[in-house]
């Protein structure tokens, strides 16, 4: 029997180290459980909420160049997505769907604010005779 469940990484202590450094319309590249992925701060522009941040795949889901050498953009609702600096294909950072025409997807990653720090999660198959729900 299998079952998939979401494993949480710490990669920021808060918010402000988030901030700090991730650069500004850049994405800034972790390795996450062997995993490459690029954190973005989602936040829009002109926007007086808290800061939100968003994740998806560092290989480009078209032709697997690195989303990791590309730039943010905002569409006017605020929506956030990463621009492939290859072929400018731009890929919504909350889903990973290619947002101008398309049906290519990244892989996307919940991130989370949380009061003991900035989570990542990822998604991991288990294997076992029984779990305990
Ligand atoms: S490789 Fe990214 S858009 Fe073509």
């Amino acid at each position: 029997m299998f079952r998939t469940v979401i494993r949480w990484h710490r990669i920021f202590k808060n918010a402000d180290e988030a901030l700090q450094r991730i650069p500004p319309g850049k994405p800034l590249l972790l390795h996450i459980a062997g995993r490459k992925v690029c954190v973005v701060n989602s936040t829009p522009p002109e926007s007086t909420t808290a800061p939100t941040f968003a994740a998806i795949e560092e290989r480009c889901p078209h032709n697997g160049f690195s989303l990791s050498r590309g730039w943010t953009t905002f569409d006017e609702n605020g929506q956030c997505a990463l621009v492939c600096p290859l072929h400018r294909y731009a890929f919504g950072v909350q889903n990973g769907r290619r947002i101008n025409g398309g049906g290519e997807t990244a892989r996307a990653f919940p991130v989370e604010v949380r009061d003991d720090g900035v989570f990542l999660g990822t998604e991991e198959t288990q294997w076992g005779w029984r779990f305990k729900e």
